[in-house]
């Protein structure tokens, strides 16, 4: 029988579990401006699985820097700051292209939240 010694030195030398590495190659301690402008100002953000990361604005705050696609207008009579927007409250940035493309919003996502599902969907609510 083994004596409780040995399984010790067994346990610590041979039977280490993998160590895992936390940080990320991104967390090497430092900051760099990716882009100049995403057109939107950053109310709150979410990182997708997909190394995405959707970002939302305000839609009461008038127009953004940042236009919908063609023809694509938010019409919402509700809204008195602007009721024909043609302009995108939220964006979707792309890591590994490093942009970002205009993501269309129906109602004011000021006091809303978000939450990962463990199947990667994004779910927003409030507001
Ligand atoms: C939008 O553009 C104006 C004029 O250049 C600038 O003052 C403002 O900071 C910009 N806003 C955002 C959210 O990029």
């Amino acid at each position: 029988m083994a004596s409780p010694l040995f399984l010790s030195f067994f346990l610590r030398h041979f039977l280490v579990l993998p160590r895992r590495n936390i940080l990320t190659s991104a967390a090497g301690g430092k900051c760099d401006l990716l882009l100049s402008s995403i057109g939107i100002s950053a109310m709150h953000m979410q990182l997708l699985y997909i190394d995405h990361i959707v970002i939302f604005y305000r839609t009461d705050f008038g127009i953004s820097n940042i236009s919908l696609p063609a023809r694509i207008c938010r019409n919402n009579l509700k809204v008195t700051a602007l009721t024909n927007d043609f302009t995108a409250h939220s964006v979707e940035y792309d890591v590994a292209s490093n942009s970002v493309r205009p993501l269309m919003v129906l109602t004011n996502t000021w006091c809303s939240s978000g939450i990962i599902m463990p199947q990667g969907t994004l779910a927003q609510t409030g507001g």
